[in-house]
């Protein structure tokens, strides 16, 4: 038994379910599905899967499957006749981006090298991953970064830093560097709110510099005042000497090879007295500590970490291996080796994930159903198949989670493999009793 009175086993199949559950919540952010279907529905009004598949442009028969997993999983309610709606008090939450609904989107893309990342475990394995491995990396870390940060980037973040860096932003003629800027949100963020200033951002990521590039165009609107660059963090270029006022890092220090040549880089660049902001993961560089201070984040921090900070950290032989939770600790003490002696920890809790490390050079100061079998008279044919009534709302009360797991593998894998010809009945796994005796007696077999 857990503390919590569960089971080991209870605990394992429900993180199974939530497993299948939250992947599906992704599929219905990607696809609007959620705020459509709160455009078009009420607890009053709910509404038939058809319905909802036509506002959403979306296939009424895998948009049916969604919402059986959904209204099973708790996330959306259903009726008797099978019509669904979201409860009041849960539109905003589904309804918008933010990060709550944005991370159930995060396993689909740091699943995509499983293979190789069970290699990287082996002793004779490879060192670690490509960032090419994740091909949908930068742009689910946009979104995430969007979520997590937007709202506070320039309100608090910024004040936070101090030492006057608002005010010389605004009056403009400051350069500033973002590095590992990724797809480039923070910069462009920070390009349009400071016209008068000028933004550069770096990263080593041929991918995620075509998305920065392409972000800058996108909104309609073209920053004079930002650029961005291919260029590894520990080797930028020479005449970067004593440049910029300001430095920026969003979550992009702990997953290079070598931070320490980042950061002594940094140093370089800084002009005299310029400042360093670095925004980090939550951590404590102690486990026992992490898990006791930061709960189910800390799970998740560790876990994302071994997904993918730590393989792309990895990925050469002189690499330090530092993890998303590399902590406070080991932080501090590579800031002080490479440069800046003084640190300041300023504790944001705007940020669910994020705390800032300040820096300032010199001074040092411091984020988818078969044929049956032709039988024998008299032969026998069992069929082994889900539970299932044939109608989600009966479903939902007698099979518990399990009922929006099912309708979650139904919908990953059962329908879309089902579904892929132009005859194909497109039953899927939840096809339950009713649909399933009714194909058996219309093919043959009238006694089920
Ligand atoms: C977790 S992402 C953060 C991206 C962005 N700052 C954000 O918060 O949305 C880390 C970024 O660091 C970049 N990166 C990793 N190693 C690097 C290096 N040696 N030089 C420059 N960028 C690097 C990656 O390509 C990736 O875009």
């Amino acid at each position: 038994m857990s503390s919590s009175g569960t089971s080991m086993k209870e605990k394992l199949f429900n993180l199974a379910v939530s497993n299948i559950v939250s992947n599906a919540v992704s599929i219905g952010q990607r696809l609007d599905l959620f705020k459509k279907l709160s455009d078009i529905s009420s607890e009053k009004n709910p509404v038939l899967p058809e319905q909802l598949a036509q506002a959403a442009r979306c296939k009424e028969r895998y948009v049916r499957e969604w919402c059986n997993c959904m209204a099973c999983g708790e996330i959306i309610e259903v009726n008797e006749e099978e019509k669904f709606w979201i409860k009041e008090e849960n539109v905003d939450a589904l309804g918008n981006s933010c990060f709550e609904l944005v991370m159930n989107g995060m396993m689909a893309p740091l699943l995509e090298p499983i293979d190789n990342l069970v290699e990287c475990f082996k002793k004779e394995g490879p060192l670690g991953l490509e960032y090419s491995q994740f091909s949908n990396f930068q742009s689910f870390m946009g979104t995430m970064s969007q979520a997590l940060h937007e709202k506070h980037v320039v309100s608090d973040m910024l004040p936070a830093i101090g030492n006057g860096i608002v005010e010389k932003l605004e009056a403009g003629g400051v350069r500033v560097l973002d590095v590992g800027c990724g797809s480039g949100f923070h910069s462009s963020l920070l390009a349009e709110q400071y016209p008068k200033a000028h933004f550069v951002g770096l990263d080593i990521g041929i991918d995620a510099i075509k998305q920065a590039k392409e972000r800058k165009t996108k909104a309609g609107t073209v920053f004079n005042n930002l650029e961005f660059i291919e260029c590894d963090a520990g080797k930028m270029p020479k005449i970067w000497t004593d440049s910029f006022d300001l430095v920026l890092i969003f979550d992009a220090c702990h997953d290079q090879c070598r931070p320490d040549l980042c950061v002594q880089e940094i140093h370089r660049v800084l002009k005299p007295n310029g400042t360093f902001a670095m925004v980090e993961v939550l951590g404590s560089s102690n486990v026992f500590t992490d898990k006791s201070t930061m709960g189910s984040l800390a799970a998740m921090m560790y876990g994302c970490s071994m997904f993918h900070c730590l393989p792309v950290g990895s990925n050469c032989s002189e690499a330090l291996c530092m993890g998303a939770m590399w902590g406070q600790k080991r932080a501090v003490d590579l800031l002080k080796k490479c440069g800046f002696p003084e640190v300041r920890v300023v504790d944001t809790p705007y940020f669910p994930i994020n705390l800032i490390r300040l820096l300032e050079r010199k001074i040092d100061i411091l984020a988818r159903p078969r044929n049956p079998p032709r039988l024998k008279r008299n032969g026998t044919y069992a069929i082994a198949e889900f539970l299932g009534s044939s109608n989600v709302f009966t479903d939902k009360p007698t099979m518990g989670s399990l009922a929006a797991m099912m309708y979650g593998c139904s919908m990953f894998h059962c329908l879309p493999v089902g579904s892929n010809c132009s005859q194909a009945l497109c039953m899927g796994a939840m096809w339950g009793q009713k649909r399933a005796v009714d194909l058996l007696k219309k093919c043959g077999f009238p006694k089920v």
